[in-house]
């Protein structure tokens, strides 16, 4: 089971002054159980892209198949219902989208949206709401009493609650505190490892990509220029030229050993001989 990308085409405002070709043939494939970073500059396509996941925009040409669902030009848009709980999607901001009374009804709202009962639904937004670290005390509270990073995770929760399989999530640490945004990704990191969910990431973070991501997936006006492991990636010059940043850790290790990184250092590693170099000028 996975995602495959056909050969997409997207145009906005077509036959108008603002037509605009966002999405410019794209072709790709995402295996299951992955932790896929989606990345390149502002306007590059990325959230048209994912859009497509779920039917939330349909493609001009091309074909978009998520395990046994295949979007096509053709499609209806009304007849997702079970694509969306299998691929949930959480927009950009997608704090400004609760609206509940409470945060637990907010929760709640999607499983029972897709028929399940009162009791289960309540049991999976408390499931849920925790292990996105909002604790039990504040369940019978307005979302709009939270802090902007508690709204974030609250959204999250909304989407986790629907126990999809495949979790795509457009830009979810922006504007978030270092800590919290390292937190969120512990936790995305958890559900692929602990929870068997393929992870779906639109991030400008490099830092993170390079540390949480198993593969990379570079757009540039509307094209898929690199699709690679994330090691391999970083370590390519050619990525560099498309607007991205060089992660820290790794622009750090080149400057303290004079050399590039060697083909197979990943994150971690790099952590290490950073470590053992300090300690060896104590
Ligand atoms: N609703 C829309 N109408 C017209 N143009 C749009 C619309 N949404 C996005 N675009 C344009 O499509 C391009 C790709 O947008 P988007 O997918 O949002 O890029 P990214 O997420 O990589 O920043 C941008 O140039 C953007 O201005
Ligand atoms: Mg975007």
């Amino acid at each position: 089971m996975s995602i495959n990308i056909n050969n997409v085409f997207h145009t906005y405002s077509k036959k108008t002054p603002f037509e605009y070709k966002a999405l410019d043939g794209i072709s790709l494939e995402i295996k299951d159980n992955s932790f896929v970073a989606i990345i390149g500059k502002t306007g590059s396509g990325k959230s048209t892209l994912i859009q497509h996941l779920n039917a939330i925009l349909l493609p001009d040409e091309g074909t978009i198949e998520v395990d046994e669902y295949k979007i096509t030009p053709q499609d209806t848009k009304t007849s997702y219902k079970n694509l969306r709980q299998h691929i949930g999607l959480v927009f950009q901001f997608s704090e400004y989208q609760l609206f509940e009374e409470t945060i637990l009804k907010d929760v709640m709202f999607g499983p029972l949206n897709f028929d399940v009962e009162e009791d289960k639904a309540k049991e999976l937004a408390k499931t849920y709401l925790n292990l996105v670290g909002i604790k039990d005390e504040l369940f019978e509270k307005s979302p709009f009493d939270l802090s902007g990073g508690q709204k974030r995770r609250v959204a999250i929760a909304g989407v986790l609650a629907m126990e999809p399989d495949i979790i795509v999530l457009d830009e979810p640490t922006a504007g978030l505190d270092p800590q919290g945004a390292n937190e969120m990704m512990q936790m995305f990191l958890e559900l692929k490892n602990d929870f068997n969910k393929t992870l779906i990431i639109v991030s400008h973070d490099m830092d993170f990509v390079y540390k949480y991501a198993d593969e990379v997936i570079l757009l540039s006006g509307g094209k898929k220029i690199f699709h690679q492991d994330t090691v391999s990636f970083f370590n390519n010059d050619h990525v560099y030229q498309y607007g991205i940043e060089k992660p820290q850790i790794l622009a750090l290790y080149e400057n303290v050993f004079n050399k590039k990184a060697e083909y197979f250092v990943n994150y971690d590693t790099l952590i290490n001989l950073l470590v053992e170099a300090i300690n060896n000028v104590k």
